[in-house]
């Protein structure tokens, strides 16, 4: 089969093979999923080069996490009735060598999950990382039913996700971005209201939108950098969630102002989800495929022989969107 691999940690264009490689065989409790579309996130780029010392944790790796396709053959202990499902795909590439930028990936059956017939196969390749992100960063403590929340970085690919997501839920919507394309796209997703956060009235602003009362949540890209602004925001007793902080790895915590304020924290790995904190995302977003629709979110779309490119692109940082890959065309 065709695929794309990297032997050592660097630049896409110095590590990146695309080539033929042995079509891989299910094993028990596995599916053999022949991929449609890749997905391509921060993390798999970061795992690539080696983003704040991450180790080169195999011999052979084929990137990306996440994807959707068609079931193709099981391993031992999988019902075969699962033979021609059309699934997603997430976390292929999580502590395992072969991920899904290739013609065909094996990964145990739990993490191909059954894509509603509403959801096309591209969308289903950008489910993964953004929408489990979003679900564990957003409903850990609440439903959100009611309540009134700032996501940062509307116009991300986890913060566009997480706005359709806390607007199926029944959230009121207010989400920052730096520019107009990202206030579109974040507007796009459904967002209340959209704001510039480099503007010098931000707090202000969403004072005035929420007539003075502070934020139940805020879901937020940029911990260390949006630290104090969140504060000013916050309600007593709420809660800022966090998935990244990459311009500020090191953050200095007002501790007296958190505790007097009863804050919670609450840090987002998606690879270490809980099993039931798991179990409800994938319900949740089941029912959010068949209830509304995801709305895609597509940027671009590659062959898989141009993946050197899909990486340089989401690198650049000037994407708007999910990019994915084409594993068959
Ligand atoms: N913890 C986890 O499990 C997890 C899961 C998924 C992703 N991540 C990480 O989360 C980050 C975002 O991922 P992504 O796929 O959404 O990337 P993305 O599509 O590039 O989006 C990131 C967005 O954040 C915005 N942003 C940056 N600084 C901001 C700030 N101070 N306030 C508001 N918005 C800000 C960016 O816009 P501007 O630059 O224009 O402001 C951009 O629109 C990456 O670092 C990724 O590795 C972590």
């Amino acid at each position: 089969m065709k695929a794309i691999w990297y032997e050592k940690q660097g630049d896409a264009s110095d590590v990146l093979v695309f080539g033929e490689i042995d079509k891989p065989v299910p094993q028990n409790g596995e599916v053999l999923v022949k991929v449609s579309f890749s997905g391509l996130n921060p993390s798999d780029t970061k795992r690539r080069s080696g983003f704040r010392g991450q180790k080169h944790a195999f011999p052979k790796i084929i990137p990306h996490s996440d994807g959707s396709g068609v079931i193709e053959s099981v391993g031992r202990n999988v019902d075969k009735n699962r033979v021609g499902e059309r699934v997603w795909l997430y976390s292929a590439q999580w502590q395992r060598p072969f991920g899904t930028a290739a013609n065909f990936v094996c990964v145990p059956s739990t993490l191909a999950i059954p894509l509603a017939d509403t959801t096309s196969l591209e969308v289903g390749a950008t489910i993964g990382i953004p929408a489990l992100t979003g679900y564990a960063g957003m409903f850990k403590y609440s439903k959100l039913n009611g309540s009134t929340i700032l996501i940062t970085g509307g116009g991300g690919c986890v913060g566009n996700c997480a706005i359709q997501m806390a607007k199926y839920a029944g959230a009121h919507v207010i989400s920052s971005v730096s520019g107009q394309e990202k206030m579109t796209a974040a507007l796009n997703a459904g967002a209340d209201h959209v704001l510039r956060y480099d503007n010098t009235h931000f707090v202000e602003d969403i004072m005035d939108i929420t007539t003075d009362r502070k934020l139940d949540l805020i879901f937020d890209v940029a911990f260390g950098h949006n630290i104090e602004t969140n504060l000013n925001l916050i309600k007593e007793h709420g809660i800022i969630s966090t998935y990244a902080s990459d311009n500020k790895s090191i953050a200095e915590i007002p501790f007296q102002k958190f505790l007097q304020m009863n804050l919670s924290i609450c840090s987002v790995f998606m690879y270490l989800l809980e099993d039931k904190m798991m179990h409800d995302a994938l319900q949740f977003l089941n029912n959010w495929q068949n209830d509304i629709g995801i709305k895609p979110f597509i940027a671009k779309q590659y062959h898989l022989s141009e993946t050197i490119l899909a990486h340089q692109d989401l690198e650049s940082g000037n994407i708007i969107g999910n990019i994915i890959i084409d594993c068959q065309g």
